[in-house]
């Protein structure tokens, strides 16, 4: 994405030693970030520290620089305000639309989006008033983030702990790209694998053990990154969609020819998203000719065998360059005990993120949306609802933010450990 004029305003919580990541991360994709905080959120986090990570000069006061018409001017210039964290307080004032500082003057004379990420205790975020206001806000077009349920500022916990800096930013930039229908180029020089599809296991000449994966995802996937300027193999198993132009495919069926032809075409790729559904086991025998009923019998059993697991494989060797994004297909309806399982499978598959997908009979497969939580090694990176397309350049998203940390790594800003919030 093109340079952004950024605003992020910091209203007066706890949270607010959190914008510091949310102003470094977007400094770090390479926009231009000026931070209004309120007096509030300046006895918070210190002028200098904001000033220094955003790399531009911080203002509060709405009766300084009224030469250069500064209470309308920041707002004017913005093409996105983020407002990390978002108060009890300054939700209603912008649902009121009060301009009585510096940030609520930027607001009102901004035409940019807005995406707001609330955090307070949970009384205050579930008490009717709030909840009126955020209503609003969303009528309006604001895009709100979180909150997150955790632990707050003193002993409870409950919904009210403002997002991930990571998860805000990922929201932000989606946001702002779809508002500007921009074409986007971050992965442009970027080798990228992706496999889709569900692999087949043959029984026989005319038979095989499958799964219901159509390939929509991993194909979306394929599609977006090419938009986005990458070069994309794709390793196509069994689509039941049309494979996309401009990608090198590569046809498999089983889970053994896909582990060939995703080690070969890993090999110096920047990235590889494992979007397909392979066959954890395969038929220990495969008949040359087609497997007949036997006079009297009243059933068969099949022996199978293990394949492969290709992303560990990939995962525990050496992939140094190579940012490698596995999937976990899971039929957990508890949404606290599918991230343990997602977090669980990332650790043991030695993948950089994970995507976890709920699946069921109506759900997941073959469908045209796709609702996933995209997890990494510190916790979710973001969450990513919509079309398949959508959820595509969700993914993709993050896994630019993560390729640019590798290439300047955080110095630990916004890393921090989970604290509390409020
Ligand atoms: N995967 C793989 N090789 C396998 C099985 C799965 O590379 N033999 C990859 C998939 O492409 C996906 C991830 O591992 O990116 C998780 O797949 P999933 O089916 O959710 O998990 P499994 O490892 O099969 O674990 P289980 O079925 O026991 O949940």
């Amino acid at each position: 994405m093109s340079r952004l004029n950024i605003v992020v305003g910091i209203t007066g919580g706890i949270a607010a030693y959190k914008a510091v990541g949310v102003v470094r991360a977007l400094v770090l994709a390479g926009h231009d970030v000026h931070v209004v905080p309120t007096e509030g959120a300046l006895r918070f986090v210190g002028r200098p520290t904001l000033e220094a990570i955003s790399r531009n000069p911080v203002h509060t006061d709405l009766y300084e620089g009224v030469a250069e018409v500064r209470h309308v001017a920041i707002g004017q210039a913005a093409d996105l305000i983020v407002i990390a964290p978002a108060t009890a307080n300054s939700i209603a004032k912008l649902a009121a639309g009060l301009a009585d500082d510096l940030l609520g003057n930027t607001v009102l004379a901004s035409e940019a989006p807005i995406v707001i990420a609330p955090a307070m205790h949970t009384e205050m975020w579930l008490n009717q008033a709030t909840a009126a206001n955020v209503a609003t806000l969303r009528e309006r077009g604001v895009t709100i983030v979180g909150p997150a349920v955790g632990q707050l500022t003193g002993a409870d916990s409950g919904p009210g702990r403002m997002e991930e800096p990571d998860v805000i930013v990922a929201a932000a930039l989606a946001r702002a790209a779809a508002a500007a229908g921009l074409p986007r180029d971050d992965l442009s020089g970027r080798r990228v694998v992706v496999t889709a599809g569900g692999t087949r296991e043959p029984l026989d000449p005319v038979r095989f053990l499958g799964n219901r994966s159509s390939g929509k995802q991993g194909v979306a996937i394929a599609e977006a990154a090419r938009a986005r300027g990458a070069q994309v193999t794709l390793i196509a198993a069994n689509l039941e969609v049309a494979a996309p132009g401009g990608c090198d495919i590569r046809s498999v069926s089983t889970a053994r020819e896909l582990q060939a032809a995703v080690t070969e075409a890993a090999a110096g790729a920047d990235l590889v998203v494992m979007a397909a559904a392979v066959a954890d086991y395969r038929p220990a025998e495969v008949s040359e000719s087609k497997i007949k009923k036997q006079p009297g019998d009243d059933g068969l059993t099949l022996e199978l065998v293990r394949n492969p697991d290709i992303l560990a494989g990939l995962g525990h060797a050496p992939h140094e360059g190579t940012l490698l994004v596995g999937f976990a297909a899971e039929t957990e309806p508890d949404d606290e005990r599918l991230l343990a399982l997602g977090a669980a499978k990332l650790e043991a598959k030695g993948a950089d993120l994970l995507v976890v997908n709920r699946v069921g009979w109506a759900e997941g497969f073959a469908r045209d949306d796709n609702r996933v939580v995209i997890l990494g090694r510190d916790g979710v990176r973001a969450r990513a609802d919509g079309s398949k397309m959508s959820v595509a350049h969700g993914i993709l998203d993050v896994a630019v933010q993560h390729l640019r940390e590798q290439a300047a790594p955080d110095p630990g800003v916004a890393r921090e450990q989970p604290a509390p919030s409020g």
